[in-house]
């Protein structure tokens, strides 16, 4: 964990909004900025752990925590989230779009509404939410945004069709905006975690699955946000923490689409 270096009161202290930090990845994101210093306001479903790790922040760092409780894919409650992105009177610092979750199988044999669901959350919250803290941040002249993709971004990934599509947009989309927003004060940066073990799997549904990514290749959500913050106080547009992820970007880049497809398909087969 990351050494507390707060120096001011409570109220001097930056603001960043999660989404996702009732589990995994966000929930660290929230745990690590919280000792940094930074105010939090987490968002997910689950209220009552929300209301939870409210509490530890409190307790472990003084660290203010607001509960703001939204299914992002509900146009809704996404809409209460933006609002509180526009917000003058408590404006968010850093903006962190985890919230995410993948669908595995063939394509045909998946509901399409849960496809659908995964696109809004992983896509659509992302744009919209990126959207209102973009425009606040430029308005003040800075702000940061941190958009949740994966190394899955970097190729096709068959019986993970539209999981790979929606993070290759993010990290393509986050991209654009780290070079559009830098000028006007607001840093973008794309995060892109390989096989990390948080409850992704479980709701996935991929206990099986889950043997075929050799052990070497897993990591930690503690790993990747340490990786991410050090990346985003770097000023990078592309975050990969760790050598194996870095090995693995790389050689997608690097291989014929036709060799690394079948890798793909090879890892995430379901039958
Ligand atoms: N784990 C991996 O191997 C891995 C690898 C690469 C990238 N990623 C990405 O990392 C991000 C975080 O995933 P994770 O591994 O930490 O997974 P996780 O442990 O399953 O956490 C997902 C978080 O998203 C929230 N969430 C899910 N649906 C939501 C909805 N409709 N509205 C609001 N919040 C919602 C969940 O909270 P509630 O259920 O309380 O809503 C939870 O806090 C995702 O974008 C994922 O694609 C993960």
């Amino acid at each position: 964990m990351a050494d507390d270096d707060r120096t001011g009161t409570a109220s001097e202290r930056p603001v960043a909004l999660v989404t996702g930090a009732s589990a995994g990845i966000g929930e660290q994101f929230a745990r690590y900025l919280g000792a940094g210093g930074h105010d939090i306001v987490l968002v997910a479903r689950d209220r009552a752990r929300l209301e939870a790790l409210a509490k530890d922040l409190d307790a472990d760092h003084g660290a203010r925590a607001e509960v703001l409780a939204a299914d992002l894919t509900d146009p809704d409650e996404l809409e209460r989230v933006e609002s509180r992105l526009s917000s003058t009177d408590a404006p968010v610092d850093l903006l962190v779009n985890n919230a995410g979750f993948g669908t595995i199988g063939r394509f045909d044999r998946l509901p399409v509404d849960r496809e659908v669901d995964e696109i809004e959350l992983n896509v659509i919250a992302v744009v919209r939410l990126a959207h209102a803290a973009a425009s606040a941040m430029v308005s003040r002249g800075h702000g940061a945004i941190l958009n949740v993709s994966s190394i899955a971004s970097r190729q096709p990934t068959p019986n993970m069709a539209t999981y790979a599509a929606t993070k290759a947009f993010v990290s393509s989309f986050s991209q654009s905006l780290h070079v559009e927003l830098g000028g006007a004060g607001v840093h973008v940066m794309v995060l892109e975690p390989g096989f990390t073990r948080t409850e992704f799997q479980d709701r996935l549904g991929t206990g099986e699955e889950e043997g075929r990514v050799p052990e070497f290749l897993w990591t930690t959500p503690d790993t990747v946000v340490e990786g991410a913050l050090a990346d985003l106080r770097r000023g990078k547009a592309v975050s990969v923490p760790g050598w194996t992820n870095k090995v693995m970007a790389g050689s997608s880049s690097a291989m014929p689409a036709a060799v690394t497809r079948r890798v793909a398909a090879a890892m995430m087969k379901t039958d």
